[in-house]
């Protein structure tokens, strides 16, 4: 007898067929009914049990969470919830699970409480769904890029540059930590470290795919970062995925129209390819909306939502046309923004970002030409000489999605910022290099895979997109 997966039994028309499937018990009714689930879909297969004819001591041990084996005959069903199901033969426990100890219940339970319990999670609907749609994007990925003649880069995890240069960075050491060598002025000697140097956690792989995009033109990271960042909000992780694409020879409106058909592409893909999830988050978001009042419910379904960003085009606003909007206008009747942009040259917050794209566009927003002196050091300069080409995308319910921009390609220009931001010229003298033999336009960007993730699944709080989130305070398990 061959071994199936549920999934396989569901879709592939196997019916009078003896079959064996393995997976863990979501339910047991009435003596007789098993809903089976072994992960491959949301979807259970119901395995029909002839309690006279199956061992005592088997029947007790078919509880919520079980681990196991049900050979039988795949048959159409009598029953209306499923075309198909088992009727069974044999049923052998492979791993029991006691009722009593079990933290997961087969009702509902918070996402605060589940995340507490990161380890067994994914056998509950929602985030078995949310991790196949999460390994679904990463497939879409790199597949957008591989068809489109990008290579795949790995860029170092320890480093000993700053890409952002916003501080933001896990020191990574082998020292003792309670009893460091120190130099003579009686700070920690970093000489003697294991690197010789100060090292961290990356937070961007862009300098170093900038190095390879010179040489193989198209390439995309795609890889962990880490902020040590004390931002606990439900955007932030302190250990993220960041998707980095950089391309020799395209400047900032091709990297605009990259990032726009890069999105479309991997959201048309998981429309495509998890159709059953979809529609099961959709549900679980339409169930969540009924429990609010009408005037916070959201109006567009998942799906639709997906939709409207395949079908619409990005709009394109300028910062200082984004100030413009903002200073003319109130996020509702009553209310003010609670900060108030007074000045040319301020950073967006939040509230500012939301309300552009929910409010007054309607649409996915992408915003270029920034004040220099709120980005980083790379960007490149406009004629203007107080605006960069930088370029943020912000998405409905997610906020910044996309960071990106055109690189400063001018030596002279790259030495001078770099002067003014206290960069440190001598430690990133491979980054100048770059400029110095055979310097070329060059663009790219970051996207946080996990706001992707949030946007294709609905989920609110970025914890419950990734396994085991990593947030201030929190590194269990
Ligand atoms: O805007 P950021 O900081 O840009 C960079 O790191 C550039 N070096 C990227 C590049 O041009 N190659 O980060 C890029 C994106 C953000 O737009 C956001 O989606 C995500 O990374 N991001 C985070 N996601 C989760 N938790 C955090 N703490 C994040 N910080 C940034
Ligand atoms: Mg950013």
């Amino acid at each position: 007898m061959k071994t199936y997966s549920v999934k396989e039994l569901l879709s592939e028309g196997k019916t009078q067929q003896d079959v064996v499937v393995k997976g863990w018990v979501r339910t047991f009714r009435s003596n007789r009914f098993i809903a089976l689930n072994d992960g491959s879909t949301i979807n259970n297969i119901q395995c029909v049990i002839d309690f006279e004819n199956t061992d005592e001591e088997v029947l007790k041990k078919i509880t919520t969470s079980a681990a196991i084996e049900v050979k039988g005959t795949l048959v159409a069903s009598q029953g209306s919830g499923q075309a198909v199901e088992i009727q069974a033969q044999t049923i052998t426990i492979l791993g029991a699970s006691n009722p009593e100890e079990y933290p997961i219940q087969p009702k509902k339970h918070s996402l605060e409480f589940l995340r507490a319990n990161a380890h067994l999670r994914v056998r509950t609907n929602t985030f078995s769904a949310v991790m196949r749609v999460r390994s679904a994007l990463s497939f879409a990925v790199h597949k957008f890029f591989q068809e489109d003649g990008f290579y795949y880069v790995n860029t170092p995890i320890i480093t000993g540059s700053d890409a952002e240069g916003a501080g933001e960075m896990f020191r990574v050491s082998a020292l003792d930590a309670k009893n460091p060598p120190l130099t003579e002025e009686g700070n920690i000697d970093y000489a003697e470290d294991f690197f010789g140097k100060e090292t961290n956690l990356t937070v961007s792989g862009q300098l170093e795919a900038e190095t390879y995009a010179m040489g193989l033109g198209k390439v995309y990271t795609f890889g962990p970062t880490f902020r040590a960042e004390n931002s606990n909000t439900t955007r932030h992780l302190a250990e993220f995925w960041m998707i980095e694409p950089e391309v020799a020879f395209m400047d900032l409106d091709g990297n605009m129209d990259l990032a726009e058909r890069f999105i479309k592409s991997v959201l048309g893909y998981v429309k495509e390819h998890c159709a059953d999830d979809l529609a099961f988050l959709e549900q679980r978001l339409l169930n969540e909306e009924k429990t609010k009042p009408q005037n916070e419910r959201s109006p567009m379904p998942l799906r639709e939502k997906i939709d409207f960003i395949l079908d619409n085009n990005f709009k394109r606003v300028s910062y200082t046309e984004a100030i413009e909007i903002l200073r003319n206008s109130k996020p509702n009747k009553k209310k003010k923004f609670d900060y108030i942009i007074e000045d040319w040259g301020a950073d967006l917050q939040s509230e500012h970002e939301r309300y552009l794209v929910e409010k007054h566009f309607e649409c996915p927003v992408i915003l270029f030409d920034y004040p220099a002196k709120i980005k980083a050091f790379y960007m490149r300069l406009n004629d203007d000489g107080k605006t960069v080409r930088a370029m943020d995308i912000l998405f409905p319910g997610i906020g910044e999605i996309v960071g990106g921009a055109q690189r400063e390609e001018r030596y002279e220009v790259l030495v001078d910022k770099m002067k003014t931001m206290g960069i440190d010229e001598e430690e990133l003298y491979w980054y100048l290099d770059l400029r110095k033999f055979g310097t070329a336009v060059h663009s790219g960007f970051g996207l946080g895979f996990e706001r992707l993730v949030l946007f294709a699944t609905g989920m609110t709080n970025i914890r419950d997109v990734i396994p085991f989130p990593r947030t201030p305070k929190n590194a269990e398990f």
